[in-house]
């Protein structure tokens, strides 16, 4: 009797040496002990390995390219004998259209341990990932695919905000993966935002709960005030409040919020404080006039805007800089910016075994940043992580050091008319 199971996704599957690169030992290190029951009969055939920009081969036998140290791979699985122990926790994965098979935390015979990435001290003693996941423009079931598969990848740092209406799915995968024991509360550094309509202090509590709420969460490890001006609050849905064309902004004072924020450390919702889109001017300003000190500044940053001098200013301050848009968004951003094509970046490139994504992301975190990249695509989830075998020499971080251009690409234009608009310097 013939049980047929169609097919199955493998998630990811990382590559040690050569002798590995064989389809048996793929399934041996893809840390399911199911695929241990099996042998070679029962995989068909692989399908679809990725390599590196997705390179796709349906070819059973080793993959020629092997640059990247990571692949994932397809599987059709079928002609189970009835003896054999069906594999247990099939879901529907929106991403690929195809089965998974959810990895069992509880069984570590095999597991293949996830990609953490290290964390570092923040000014209040939490320590917070290294790496994290940007989740800017994931909505629905792309944004819950993807949060799901960075927790089985290995992200414990995930970037939110109210702005992104991406919260409630946030929140419904950390409780689904919680509860299912694959992964602890205590384990993930989950970052949101305060966006600008809720800047008046008596608006800062709930804003607050009501992103706890739609997070799942009982406390949130890091709520960052999005922007130094505020919006007019009309309602909750109204995030970018017009009128005649114009944004309605209000005056109220970011120390002011700040210190709305603060209250919210005192009643344990939040763990720590920090700034986003803040000047230095700025950030002094709510060091000379606030209690507890932001753990981080996120900022763009990337090779063509390396924020040399915000850095620096925060190193003093022992003040992280967490970089968004590290990649400098290369999927929106035509022309990409001219680093990507430099023989330098490339050479670095070739000489880690590494893409151009990865060495930017290297040299981000040797700078001394946080990158939190965005990526809806498995493979490329897993290659932005897979950064933590190799590091970048002091030449190699001055020549990429070379490529700023303080090119920014986000400018938020349209409030430049407000005094705290914080990109006047540029
Ligand atoms: N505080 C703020 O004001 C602020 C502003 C902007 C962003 N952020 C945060 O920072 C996060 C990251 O920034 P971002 O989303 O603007 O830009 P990003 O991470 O620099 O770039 C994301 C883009 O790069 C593509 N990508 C990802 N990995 C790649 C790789 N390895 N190779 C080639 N392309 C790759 C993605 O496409 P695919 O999805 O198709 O892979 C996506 O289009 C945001 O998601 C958000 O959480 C904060």
């Amino acid at each position: 009797m013939i049980q047929k199971f169609g097919r199955i996704n493998l998630p990811f599957i990382r590559l040690g040496s050569p002798s590995n690169y064989h389809p048996t030992k793929l399934f041996e290190n893809s840390g399911y002990k199911q695929f241990n029951l099996l042998n070679n009969k029962l995989i068909l055939c692989l399908e679809d390995i990725f390599l590196k920009n997705a390179i796709t081969t349906r070819q059973y036998s080793t993959p020629t390219h092997t640059k990247n140290s990571v692949i994932c791979a397809r599987a059709i699985f079928a002609e189970l004998p009835e003896t054999s122990t069906k594999p247990t926790g099939n879901s529907y994965h929106p991403l690929y259209g195809c089965y998974t098979i959810k990895r069992t935390f509880s069984d570590n015979c095999n597991k293949m341990a996830p990609t953490l990435a290290p964390k570092v001290k923040l000014n209040n003693g939490y320590e917070m990932p290294v790496l994290g996941l940007g989740t800017y423009e994931l909505k629905k079931s792309k944004c819950k695919a993807a949060v799901r598969e960075a927790l089985n990848i290995g992200y414990r740092h995930i970037d939110t905000a109210y702005l992104y209406r991406n919260e409630g799915i946030i929140g419904r995968v950390l409780k689904e993966e919680i509860e299912q024991n694959r992964v602890r509360r205590h384990e993930i550094f989950l970052v949101t935002k305060l966006w600008n309509i809720y800047h008046e202090p008596c608006k800062v509590k709930y804003a607050c709960r009501k992103q706890m709420d739609a997070l799942n969460v009982d406390y949130i490890d890091l709520y960052l005030m999005h922007s130094p001006i505020g919006y007019k609050y009309v309602d909750d849905e109204a995030l970018m409040p017009h009128e005649d064309s114009k944004l309605q902004t209000n005056d109220i004072d970011y120390i002011d919020t700040y210190k709305a924020m603060e209250e919210l450390v005192e009643l344990g919702w939040v763990r720590s404080l920090g700034l986003s889109n803040f000047n230095i001017p700025q950030m002094q300003r709510i060091l000379d006039n606030c209690t507890i000190k932001p753990v981080t500044n996120q900022v763009e940053c990337h090779p063509a805007l390396n924020q040399s001098k915000l850095r620096e200013f925060c190193l003093k301050h022992n003040i992280l800089v967490t970089a968004y848009s590290p990649l400098a968004r290369p999927k929106l951003v035509r022309p990409l910016p001219a680093f990507y094509q430099s023989q330098e970046l490339q050479q670095i490139a070739e000489k880690y075994q590494k893409s151009k994504a990865q060495i930017v992301l290297r040299y981000l975190i040797d700078i001394g940043t946080v990158p939190i990249p965005k990526s809806a695509r498995p493979e490329r989830l897993l290659e932005n992580i897979n950064v933590f075998d190799f590091q970048l020499d002091k030449d190699e971080i001055n020549i990429i050091n070379d490529f700023n251009t303080n090119l920014r690409l986000w400018r938020n234009e349209m409030a430049s008319f407000h005094s705290y608009w914080p990109f006047s310097e540029d």
